[in-house]
């Protein structure tokens, strides 16, 4: 996190309050979600974020300021995760019962077309959406002061970008200067949220009319504000929905004349809001049904000569590996997710089981308890062959890179901390080094 305190320009002179007062207004705001609903918790440095607690700091800061403004640059999709309608279903039905005031449309938002998001009542906007699915700005009023939310969705990176002819936005950023003029006329503050980085916004976007601008997330990065010269407050959220910017503006005359912004991190110490347990077993009764019948599906096209062994097919012949790999957490992956109640989450198992959506791999604990937790074929490959010919069959995975093999799972939004060189000494079979 950068923790400069942005240079006592003259603004800094007056002092920042953080009650709610006339003269000043409080913005909670965050960036990407990026498809997170919940929190891993594979390592203490990636358990941040969630629905659940950002709803418990959301009540209690409003519970001391009923005049709270809740804003989302949006986002809140994963690209990796395209085609899963119940998480993104989740998703927004769980924001929507945290009052949003104002919420960003990104292109990830749009993954499942406009009406996807017009499901639950969560207040999207863009200022350059050309058709009637969302209107190009949201006004938010309160202690008397009015702020004119608008997001640019960036034309660069619009999935239409190779057809113009059926893109639902403008790229001329004309229109986005028209809709400030107004917003200056009535003596609204404006507030312009986009994914550009600082340099592209300058150049693409009429800063000097601008009064707050939210530029793109940076990755699991949360910035102190930058006040640009005869432009915007900027603001740079972080990533993943895993902390929250809190910014307390001191208004006079229809100007921010101060501020005072604070970072709050949502880790595990921060308690899940109660109002939303309903929602949140709803999402992983959905999830455990939807597993369930893909469980069906494979188990028919499974021809049942799977290439996976597990580990006590192994045991017999390399009785030392299996008893060192026995006492890792790897042989313990499985019973850890049972743990957090995440089993049947596929968004979990693929790295906690063997074989996850493979042929002949794991499908759930009954049908397929030999392939659960992290055994020797998620690093070795499928062993029947090498175990059939008594090892005259080289392993599949023999002449691979130990890193390679790590890094399909140790990925850094799973192991931050990741390092062959340190985390191969923890697993290290006794006869290799
Ligand atoms: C891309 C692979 C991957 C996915 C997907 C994944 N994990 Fe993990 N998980 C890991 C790795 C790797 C570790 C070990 C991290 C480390 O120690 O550096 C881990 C560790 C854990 C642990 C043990 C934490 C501890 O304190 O010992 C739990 C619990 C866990 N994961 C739960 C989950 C849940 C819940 C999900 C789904 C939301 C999930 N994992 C998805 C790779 C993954
Ligand atoms: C997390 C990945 C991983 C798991 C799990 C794992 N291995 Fe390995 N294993 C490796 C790597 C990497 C090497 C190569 C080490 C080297 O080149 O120094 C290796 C080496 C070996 C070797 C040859 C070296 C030696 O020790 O004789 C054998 C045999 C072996 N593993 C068997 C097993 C068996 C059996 C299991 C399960 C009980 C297992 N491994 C689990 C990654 C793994
Ligand atoms: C019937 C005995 C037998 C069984 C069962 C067996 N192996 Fe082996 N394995 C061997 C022998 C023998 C060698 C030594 C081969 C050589 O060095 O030429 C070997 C070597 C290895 C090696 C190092 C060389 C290579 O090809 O990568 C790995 C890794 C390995 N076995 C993993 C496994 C795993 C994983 C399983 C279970 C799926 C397994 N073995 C089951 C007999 C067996
Ligand atoms: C199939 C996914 C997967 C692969 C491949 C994998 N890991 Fe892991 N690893 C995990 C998970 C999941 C955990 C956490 C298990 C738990 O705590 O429940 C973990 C935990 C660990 C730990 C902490 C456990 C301990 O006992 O100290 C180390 C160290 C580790 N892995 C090293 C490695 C290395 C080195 C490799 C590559 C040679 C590797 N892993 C390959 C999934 C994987």
């Amino acid at each position: 996190m950068r923790a400069t305190v942005i240079a006592l320009t003259l603004l800094l002179a007056l002092p920042a309050s953080l009650t709610s007062r006339a003269d000043n207004l409080t913005l909670l705001y965050s960036g990407n979600l990026d498809g997170e609903l919940e929190p891993c918790g594979c390592t203490l440095d990636t358990d941040f974020g969630g629905i659940q607690r950002r709803a418990t700091f959301v009540d209690q800061q409003r519970e001391q300021n009923p005049q709270l403004v809740l804003i989302s640059s949006g986002g809140l999709f994963s690209p990796e995760m395209g085609s899963d309608q119940i998480k993104h279903r989740f998703i927004l039905t769980g924001l929507a019962q945290l009052n949003y005031d104002a919420v960003g449309l990104q292109w990830t938002d749009l993954t499942h077309g406009p009406e996807f998001l017009k499901q639950v009542a969560l207040p999207f906007s863009a200022a350059n959406w050309i058709g009637s699915e969302f209107p190009r700005s949201r006004l938010i009023e309160r202690n008397g002061h009015k702020i004119r939310y608008l997001q640019w969705l960036d034309p660069a990176t619009s999935p239409y970008a190779s057809m113009p002819a059926l893109s639902p936005i403008t790229p001329d950023s004309a229109t986005l200067a028209a809709e400030l003029q107004k917003a200056e006329a009535a003596g609204e503050l404006t507030m312009v949220a986009t994914t550009l980085d600082l340099e592209q916004a300058r150049a693409q976007l009429p800063l000097n009319q601008i009064d707050l601008l939210i530029i793109g997330s940076a990755y699991e990065l949360f910035s102190e504000p930058v006040a640009l010269g005869n432009g915007p407050l900027v603001l740079q959220p972080g990533s993943r929905g895993q902390r929250m910017g809190k910014l307390t503006l001191d208004i006079a005359d229809g100007r921010i004349t101060g501020w005072n912004h604070l970072i709050t991190e949502l880790p595990d110490s921060v308690p899940s809001a109660a109002r939303l347990d309903a929602w949140y077993q709803a999402y992983n009764d959905a999830l455990r049904e939807d597993y369930e019948q893909r469980v069906a599906q494979r188990q028919q096209l499974d021809s049942g000569d799977s290439p996976y062994l597990g580990a006590d097919q192994c045991q017999s012949c390399h009785s030392d590996q299996f008893r060192l790999w026995q006492t890792t957490d790897h042989a313990r992956a499985f019973e850890d997710l049972e743990i957090v109640g995440k089993a049947f989450d596929s968004h979990c198992v693929g790295c906690h089981v063997v074989g996850f959506n493979q042929p002949g791999g794991y499908l759930d604990i009954t049908l397929t308890d030999h392939l659960a937790g992290v055994q020797c074929e998620n690093c070795h490959g499928g062993g029947r062959e090498h175990a059939e010919s008594a090892g005259q069959v080289a392993t599949l995975n023999k002449e691979a890179a130990m890193e390679t093999l790590c890094m399909q799972c140790h990925v850094k939004e799973h192991s931050p901390q990741f390092n062959v060189e340190t985390y191969w000494p923890r697993i290290a079979h006794p006869l290799s080094r």
